[in-house]
């Protein structure tokens, strides 16, 4: 073939430029596909993300059983009733959610955490039981233990079950994990909150047992030493003073009563039943309560603490 004139000629260069184009085009469109998946290898797997016996499938079940979505938002999902959760776990930490999660009514104090670092299941994560090491790794939790522990929240209380909270830490570590490309965006002024006039203040005591002892030898009132013990040590979080059912039952009226049991007995609240359910909650269960909800409170109330505070149930 021949070209009669230019036109004819320049005809087929302009295709092969324009095919030369098209596959160009083509290979950036497939090298960029292919690129922006690359990352997802490194992304965290649902399934494989475990806190103690539980897996974030299960945790996802969980929190769409609950409807926590309903008032919180949670990788770019949800509502804006409560704070966003992704990154919870990262920021507070498997000991700060688990005494948080069972009473989500009040803010956890500074024992409820540190209570919780024997929990084994915390103690997997974060291989410590110190305190002060576990708020170092966590600022978060030390950041609410200063600005909100022992207070009321604004979030119901739920009744989870053990099992349930464990699953839900084990989705908010998987979804702290996922790479979320830098979202959701920190809080222009960082998140602090503001101190609500009248509430106690709570000291953010890395021991509390120990700086309660002091206390003890030195206060003559062991009703009011024990009043003061139970709001340090979060039990009103779970407990109402009188016979109000919240988390757990009520201690209005409890002293001297006869106790129905999860098993079928019965047993008196006598002094030696409530030091019972105070160092070994799971001894005897209530009945119409959960087992392995209240944290056992046995390496931080030593024994003149715990007479004020059996002193204090008496009293009411
Ligand atoms: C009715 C609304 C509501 C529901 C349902 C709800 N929350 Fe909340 N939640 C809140 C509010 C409001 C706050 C903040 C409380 C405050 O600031 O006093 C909160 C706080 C929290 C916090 C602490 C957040 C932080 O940054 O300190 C966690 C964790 C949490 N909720 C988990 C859950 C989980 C898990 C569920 C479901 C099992 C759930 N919430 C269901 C309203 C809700
Ligand atoms: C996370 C919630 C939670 C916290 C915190 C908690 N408890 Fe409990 N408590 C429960 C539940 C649930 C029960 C009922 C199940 C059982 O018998 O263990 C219970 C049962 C009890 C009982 C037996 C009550 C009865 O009616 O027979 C006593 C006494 C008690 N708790 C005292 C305390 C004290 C004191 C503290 C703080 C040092 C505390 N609890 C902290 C949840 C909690």
């Amino acid at each position: 073939m021949s070209c009669l004139n230019d036109a004819d000629c320049r005809e087929p260069a302009k295709r092969r430029t324009a095919l030369a184009v098209l596959a160009l085009m083509l290979a950036i469109f497939l090298i960029l596909s292919i690129w922006s998946f690359l990352p997802a290898h490194k992304q965290a797997i649902p399934s494989a993300v475990s806190y103690g016996d539980a897996d974030a499938v299960l945790g996802k079940r969980v929190f769409q059983a609950y409807n926590c979505m309903g008032c919180h938002t949670i990788v770019g999902n949800g509502a804006y009733f409560g704070p966003d959760l992704t990154d919870i776990y990262e920021h507070a930490g498997p000991a700060w959610l688990a005494a948080f999660l069972p009473s989500a009514g009040g803010w956890p104090t500074s024992a409820a955490v540190q209570i919780q670092l024997q929990n084994a299941a915390v103690q997997k994560e974060v291989g410590s039981t110190d305190m002060q090491a576990y708020l170092d790794r966590y600022p978060g939790a030390a950041e609410r233990i200063d600005q909100r522990g022992g207070q009321h929240t604004l979030m119901p209380n739920l009744p989870l079950k053990a099992g349930e909270i464990t699953a839900l830490i084990a989705f908010f570590k998987y979804t702290a994990a996922m790479n979320t490309e830098g979202w959701p965006p920190a809080p222009k002024e960082g998140r602090r909150l503001p101190a609500l006039a009248g509430s106690p203040a709570v000291a953010a005591s890395a021991a509390p047992a120990a700086d309660s002892q002091p206390a003890a030898a030195g206060d003559a009132d062991p009703v009011a030493l024990g009043k003061k013990l139970v709001n340090d040590l979060g039990c009103v979080a779970c407990h109402a003073t009188d016979q109000k059912r919240l988390v757990g039952p009520g201690w209005g009226g409890l002293y001297g009563s006869t106790v129905q049991l999860a098993d079928g007995g019965s047993v008196k609240a006598d002094d030696d039943y409530l030091v019972e359910s105070i160092r070994q909650p799971d001894a005897k269960i209530v009945a119409g309560y959960p087992p392995h909800v209240m944290p056992s409170y046995d390496p931080l109330v030593n024994e003149s603490d715990m007479q004020a505070i059996v002193a204090y149930l008496r009293s009411l």
